[in-house]
């Protein structure tokens, strides 16, 4: 194993998502060596717990031999064949198994390289339906700001995070957002009934204003992700759905985050969220981000309106249905299974939340917020609400607990969190008590410096 600062150094020749080119060849990034559980290990051999899981993915827990079996045995038995010219054992299996795991008739599946294909096939395959059916008009997409979709033209397109999009070119012409359902965004004084009737309403008024023989598409994520885990007011997602379907607008629920346990079901649309839509993407812990693998899930209904001659939906990837990601996913699913991760999410994520909302005591802790294994501890300093953005409030708390043996995902001021889901209460007692020393130490700098006193 080379030294830290030889890993350094080759790390700034690769260029990160999100690459920040001004620091080019001067990143000191932690090396991340080893994991097991929900700890990983960095080049020095410290000991950290996962915070995000990855990226929101590593659901099953690092170093699950099971998953390294299947996937080492399917590369050997066979590594790769087209997926346009013949079909997979893995690849089969599996779309069977998510068609028996997702809602209504969502009962085939696309598969895809990861959540921005799976994001952008989706939306091809709307325009895709409308064109067959002889509706080339009908093209356009709704999405939300604070959204995320992914970093492909089209998906980064129907995303709503405006600090993303420096210096990008981003599709306007048929694509649409309209407000976050955050509901910090409530005026006060308003219901969160009324707050989200008045979100509800905007969307209806957007399709009329496009005209629904125009619009295509509304996309959501259950959950905000990382625009900053925003649960959307109750009966929120349903109302929308209703909508859509009252003006012949398709519904896809992006679940690249919210799948795979991270609200204690396989998919959270259903379960938690009253809708079954009509198009599902999904990724990430799919493969438990043991391998690059995305999925998207599309109703009989919709095949049905577009089985006829020369109906070919010209889209997929080398990789699409990749065995080795097939049979990791299948692996995933299986420990899943046997373990009861399911159970075990709904049971641990209620004590997740509880726990990080004592934070909220702390003086620059404005919120916490979540469902389930999915969290945030937003941070502002009172009376200047932008300021603990300005000075990175939540990289500094991530460098602070680092130290202290965490990984936080900072974005701005917010700490996301999003543990594996095998997770227990001991490891949630650990979690928030680093996750308070790094805000504390935080606290300190902002006051050392002079910017809060
Ligand atoms: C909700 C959502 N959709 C899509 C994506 C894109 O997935 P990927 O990074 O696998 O391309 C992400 C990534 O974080 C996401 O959070």
């Amino acid at each position: 194993m080379s030294d830290t600062a030889t890993l350094r150094r080759q790390d700034n020749f690769y260029l990160h998502p999100w690459e920040n080119i001004e620091k080019l060849d001067a990143n000191e990034r932690t090396i991340i060596s080893r994991s097991e559980g929900i700890y990983v290990y960095d080049s020095d051999g410290n000991r950290l717990i996962d915070g995000p899981a990855g990226m929101w993915c590593v659901n099953a827990g690092h170093g699950r031999r099971e998953i390294a079996d299947a996937m080492a045995k399917q590369a050997l038995e066979m590594p790769y064949f087209s997926p346009w010219s013949v079909g997979t054992p893995p690849s089969g299996r599996l779309a069977e198994k998510l068609a028996e795991l997702a809602p209504g008739d969502l009962n085939h599946v696309f598969f895809t390289t990861g959540g921005s294909t799976a994001v952008d096939s989706a939306l091809r395959f709307t325009m895709f339906y409308n064109n067959y059916r002889g509706r080339p008009e009908k093209k356009h997409i709704i999405s939300r700001q604070d959204a995320y979709h992914g970093s492909t033209y089209l998906s980064a397109s129907a995303s709503g995070k405006t600090r993303d999009k420096n210096y990008l070119d981003f599709e306007t012409g048929f694509v649409h957002l309209i407000s976050s359902p955050h509901p910090k965004r409530r005026p006060a004084g308003m219901t969160a009934e009324a707050f989200r009737d008045e979100r509800v309403a905007e969307l209806e008024a957007k399709i009329l204003e496009v005209g629904p023989e125009r619009v295509a598409a509304f996309i959501a994520e259950p959950i905000l992700a990382s625009g900053g885990v925003v649960v959307p007011p109750p009966g929120y997602h349903r109302a929308c759905l209703e909508v859509c379907r009252r003006h012949d607008v398709l519904y896809i629920s992006d679940e690249v985050v919210t799948g795979f346990g991270r609200l204690g079901h396989f998919f959270a649309s259903e379960p938690v969220f009253d809708i079954v839509p009509d198009i599902i993407t999904c990724a990430k812990g799919l493969t438990s981000g043991y391998a690059p693998l995305g999925a998207v899930l599309i109703s009989d209904r919709l095949l049905e309106d577009v089985r006829g001659e020369g109906a070919v939906f010209s889209n997929g990837f080398t990789y699409s249905a990749h065995p080795v990601a097939c049979a990791a996913g299948l692996a995933t699913i299986e420990i899943m299974e046997s373990e009861q991760l399911m159970g075990h999410a709904q049971s641990v994520g209620p004590y997740l939340q509880e726990r990080l909302r004592t934070l909220e005591a702390l003086p620059l802790v404005s919120e916490v917020r979540g469902l389930g294994l999915m969290a945030c501890v937003d941070c502002a300093i009172p009376g200047k609400e932008t300021l603990a953005a300005e000075y990175d409030f939540g990289g500094r708390i991530d460098q602070h607990c680092q130290r202290l043996g965490l990984i936080v995902r900072p974005i701005y001021s917010m700490c996301v969190m999003s543990p594996p889901l095998t997770i227990t209460r001991d490891q949630i007692d650990e979690l928030v008590s680093i996750l308070r020393q790094g805000i504390e130490l935080a606290t300190e700098d902002l006051r050392r410096e002079g910017i809060w006193k």
